[in-house]
């Protein structure tokens, strides 16, 4: 009778006062086994290392900081949907590490949409109870210390729109079925140890709009699919061992912003149909062994504002159609092979930059800018 006695109790509660705030105790609980286990995970760590005190087990976890409730369009009870983890420690670096071990407690929460553990210091593999998410949607892991290879369950969150892995240690080479994550419109791997051929698959994400890749250890050709990705705006590919041209899959899209390939192996001339990327904003192909001319199209770049061609082997000379861009306000076209002279029509404020950090090495019968 006790018994029922709390339960009916429980029931008024729940049905009178915390219907909307309520969360399962399931879930609950495993937030709060999570909470014990980093807190467990080194024996200098008190209740304030992280900033977790709204979570304890007298109040309902969709009450908690960091943490967000929804109901199923179905349902009148609600559920946990979204954590954001990141940078818990409340001290102040060098923070020790947490293994990845602690994360265990978490993958019991499958109505998880939104998961940000970054900035944690989180070290180990990454587990296969990631695949318990199958609803996440955006998942945020970046300035860890996930070591090992991206596992193959990754590529079966179907949902995932936002996946960032940056500043890990991932070692490996990354799966063609990332070209199954059909939803996504970002993905960030750079500043890891990925290795190996950027797969063709990649072409396969028909709604990506940024894609960062830099800062790896990738070889090969960058994929001529990667012209398939008509929503892509920015594409980080720098520092890479990148090899092949360009020319074979820079084509027409109108919406790319920003470019980054320098720090390659890129050789081959600039294709004349950089021209049509109308939206460019920056465009950097620094560090590279590109040759052949300066494409007079680049004065068609109407909205580019940042070109760092430096560090080629670029000749002949500057197109005067540079003296077309307007928003220009960043050219370096430092250590090439060019002659002549800058088109003395350049707008005053790209001369001027030129003039400043980056000044271009002239050779042969070039006259270096002046003041004028
Ligand atoms: C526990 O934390 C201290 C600093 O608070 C750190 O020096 C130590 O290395 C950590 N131990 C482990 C096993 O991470
Ligand atoms: C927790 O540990 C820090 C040092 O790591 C200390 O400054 C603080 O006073 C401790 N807090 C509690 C509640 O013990
Ligand atoms: C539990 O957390 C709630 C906020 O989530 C807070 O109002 C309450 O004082 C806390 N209770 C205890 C015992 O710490
Ligand atoms: C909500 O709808 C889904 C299918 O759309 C169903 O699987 C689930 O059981 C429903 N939940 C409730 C509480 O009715
Ligand atoms: C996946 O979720 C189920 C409960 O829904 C749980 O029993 C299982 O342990 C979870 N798997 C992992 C690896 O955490
Ligand atoms: C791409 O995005 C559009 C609009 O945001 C959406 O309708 C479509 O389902 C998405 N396609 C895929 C394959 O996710
Ligand atoms: C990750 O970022 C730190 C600085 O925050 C940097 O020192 C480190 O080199 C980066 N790691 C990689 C693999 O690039
Ligand atoms: C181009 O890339 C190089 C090497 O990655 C970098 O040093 C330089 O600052 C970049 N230029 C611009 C304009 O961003």
């Amino acid at each position: 009778m006790a018994n029922l006695g709390l339960l009916l109790g429980s029931i008024f509660l729940s049905i009178f006062i915390l219907p909307c705030l309520s969360c399962p105790e399931y879930q609950k609980q495993a937030l709060l086994q999570f909470k014990s286990s980093i807190l467990a995970s080194n024996s200098s760590f008190n209740s304030s290392t992280f900033g977790l005190e709204s979570w304890n087990s007298s109040s309902s976890c969709c009450q908690w900081d960091q943490v967000t409730c929804s109901s199923p369009s179905n349902s009148t009870s609600r559920v946990v949907t979204g954590l954001y983890l990141s940078a818990l420690y409340t001290m102040l670096p060098p923070r020790p590490q947490l293994p990845s071990t602690v994360l265990a407690p978490l993958f019991q929460i499958r109505s998880l949409m939104l998961l940000d553990i970054s900035s944690n210091n989180i070290y180990g593999e990454i587990s296969s109870g990631f695949a318990n998410l199958s609803k996440l949607v955006h998942l945020d892991m970046m300035l860890n210390n996930f070591n090992d290879f991206i596992p193959p369950h990754f590529f079966h969150l179907r949902h995932l729109q936002y996946l960032d892995l940056t500043n890990n240690s991932l070692h490996g080479s990354l799966s063609p079925d990332v070209g199954s994550l059909q939803n996504l419109k970002v993905l960030k791997l750079d500043e890891n140890f990925l290795s190996g051929k950027i797969p063709i698959d990649i072409g396969n994400l028909p709604n990506i709009s940024t894609l960062t890749l830099n800062d790896n250890q990738l070889t090969g050709g960058i994929p001529s699919s990667i012209q398939k990705l008509s929503k892509l705006e920015t594409l980080h590919l720098e520092n890479n061992l990148l090899t092949g041209e360009i020319s074979s899959w820079f084509r027409h899209l109108d919406i790319y912003t920003l470019f980054d390939l320098s720090k390659n192996h890129l050789s081959g001339e600039i294709p004349a149909s950089i021209g049509a990327l109308k939206a460019l904003k920056l465009l950097n192909v620094s560090y590279n062994k590109l040759s052949g001319k300066i494409p007079v199209s680049f004065g068609d770049l109407e909205n580019v504002e940042s070109l760092d061609l430096s560090h080629n082997q670029l000749s002949g000379s500057i197109p005067q159609t540079l003296v077309k861009l307007q928003q220009l306000s960043n050219l370096d076209v430092s250590n090439n092979q060019l002659t002549g002279r800058i088109p003395v029509e350049v707008p005053y404020i790209a001369l001027s930059q030129i003039e400043g950090s980056h000044l271009p090495i002239m050779q042969g019968s070039g006259i270096p800018p002046n003041s004028s």
